[in-house]
């Protein structure tokens, strides 16, 4: 492709997704294609001919064809051709100001522009040496956030820059970070008790945590399969789904009695079922009384999508005690105005992080035999990288830190407003939720089975989707005491484009499916 091929795609690209931005609420929130309909209209085999043989002259030397302008048009009028008729329909629109299903993931403009600088400028960042720009924007980038988030100073590069204990970097997904940490606190541990321990190593999270704790326990080989909870223990948690620490501290105790060491706990902030945060402060006091800090446990705070409402002081307290954890993450492409993928994780001890990361082959070395600075490589499990801290770059220059706040208090307004008109409602009943979720089920009926209250909720549910305006989805609360588990609609108001007047859309359609 020429640099003026370039160009002109490149235009009509750019006016294909601002176009898209603006009619994206046009379409049915939800794909409406079924299995099989996208691959039934895409050839068997690729393309034999590309630009140059698309019907402009071909290029001279038949091995080697050349683009031509008018091959290219062709070509290119065919891909975007397809892309209105094969990809979008069959699409989920996540950007949809009516997508309220799972957590969001959001976008902007300005995060746009950084992934397509990203890209074009194509760096590996791995270590400090393949691109200090990349390396060193990171670093400053996260210490922003943690500034932005009123982290304690432990989890700064700081004053120290490359010789602090602490530090943030990008991973791709919370899930990483969620494996990241529990391979840190794996090294760490053995480091101070010795590898003989390595088989008789436990972790814990609440029922409540994310797959993605079982599935890290899987990979580091602390479980067999999903069925096996032989060393990674699922704490009960209380009416408000958060992690009982009663539970943790006996589950705790009887593994160390049993002979086993506690090597890391995982806390949720924000559970992905229902929104619950985990008492980070009795945790951290468990781990302390118990005696596993000074064999080196490890706390690991989920924060995955809740943490960004940390970013205004009047929410600050869902993650109060932070500073008694080791590491911390929260995904900026759930709900900081980042395209997807910005998972941004810090942590106060860098060193156990690296030292169970770090593989320094010859041929990844300076060339010049120094010392790295900082190789971003040794906080990750692959080893290439993407230039991520751009686009998080841009966004927090284009909005800054008062627009940033801005626009998560217009979300969490959103969610509270959806809240108080299921609350006033007496057909519905709120179950639970935080700034950013709310969960709720119709109002049980008297003589109604739980059973039945459930299929009612889950046929209101088929009925809300049906619209196609709205995308919401559901989870299954766990039962507590005399509660039963309940079915509940779940509805996360936090779409990028989504505004206030998509509170009354969805209150709307919500009211007319309950009412039907
Ligand atoms: C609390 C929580 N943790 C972790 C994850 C996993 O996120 P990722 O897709 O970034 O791995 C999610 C996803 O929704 C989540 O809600």
């Amino acid at each position: 492709m020429s640099a003026d091929g370039f160009r002109a795609r490149g235009h009509a690209m750019i006016e294909w997704i601002a176009r898209y931005m603006e009619e994206v609420y046009q379409f049915p929130v939800k794909s409406q294609s079924e299995p099989g309909a996208v691959l039934a209209q895409l050839p068997d085999v690729p393309p034999e001919h590309g630009a140059a043989g698309a019907g402009g002259p071909r290029g001279s030397d038949e091995d080697a064809p050349t683009s031509t302008d008018a091959g290219e048009e062709i070509v290119w009028d065919a891909i975007m051709r397809d892309m209105d008729q094969i990809i979008v329909p069959g699409l989920t629109h996540w950007q949809s100001p009516g997508f309220l299903a799972y957590f969001p993931c959001q976008a902007s403009g300005p995060a746009i522009l950084g992934e397509i600088a990203a890209a074009g400028l194509n760096v590996n960042g791995m270590s400090w040496e393949t691109s200090p720009a990349a390396t060193e924007l990171e670093m400053r980038v996260m210490d922003w956030m943690a500034h932005a988030l009123d982290l304690p100073d432990a989890f700064t590069f700081g004053m120290r820059g490359f010789a602090s204990a602490g530090g943030g970097c990008i991973q791709g997904t919370a899930s990483e970070a969620t494996l990241v940490a529990l391979l840190a606190g794996k090294s760490r541990v053995l480091d101070r008790i010795g590898t003989d321990a390595a088989t008789r190593l436990t972790a814990y999270a609440s029922t409540q945590a994310h797959s993605s704790v079982l599935k890290a326990a899987m990979v580091a080989g602390f479980a067999h399969s999903a069925a096996d909870h032989s060393r990674v223990r699922f704490i009960e948690t209380d009416a408000a789904c958060a992690m009982d620490a009663a539970l943790l501290r006996d589950a705790m105790q009887a593994d160390m009695q049993a002979g086993f060491t506690p090597c890391c706990v995982f806390a949720t902030v924000g559970t992905t079922s229902s929104g619950a945060i985990d008492p980070l402060g009795p945790i951290a006091q468990v781990i302390e009384d118990t005696g596993a800090k000074a064999t080196g446990t490890w706390l690991h705070v989920d924060a995955a999508h809740l943490g960004a409402v940390a970013v205004c002081k009047e929410h600050r307290a869902a993650l109060a005690d932070i500073d008694r954890a080791d590491s911390l993450v929260f995904n900026a492409h759930k709900s900081l105005l980042t395209n997807f993928n910005c998972s941004l994780m810090w942590t106060r001890d860098r060193a156990s992080l690296n030292a169970a990361l770090s593989v320094n082959p010859e041929y990844l070395r300076n060339p010049s035999g120094t010392a790295s600075p900082l190789d971003y490589r040794d906080w990750q499990i692959p080893l290439g990288r993407r230039f991520g801290a751009l686009k998080l770059w841009f966004v927090l220059r284009h909005y800054g830190l008062d627009g940033i706040r801005a626009f998560v208090r217009i979300k969490v307004a959103m969610n509270d407003a959806f809240k108080a008109k299921i609350d006033a409602d007496e057909r519905f009943e709120c179950c639970g939720g935080n700034a950013l979720l709310g969960c709720f089920r119709l109002s049980p009926q008297p003589g109604e089975s739980p059973h039945q209250t459930d299929e009612r909720t889950r046929s209101l549910l088929k009925r809300i989707n049906g619209d196609g305006r709205v995308y919401l989805t559901h989870t299954v609360l766990p039962p507590f005491g005399t509660v039963p588990a309940r079915f509940v609609i779940r509805v996360s108001f936090g779409a990028t484009m989504s505004e206030p007047r998509h509170v009354d859309l969805a209150w709307e359609i919500v009211d007319r499916a309950a009412s039907a």
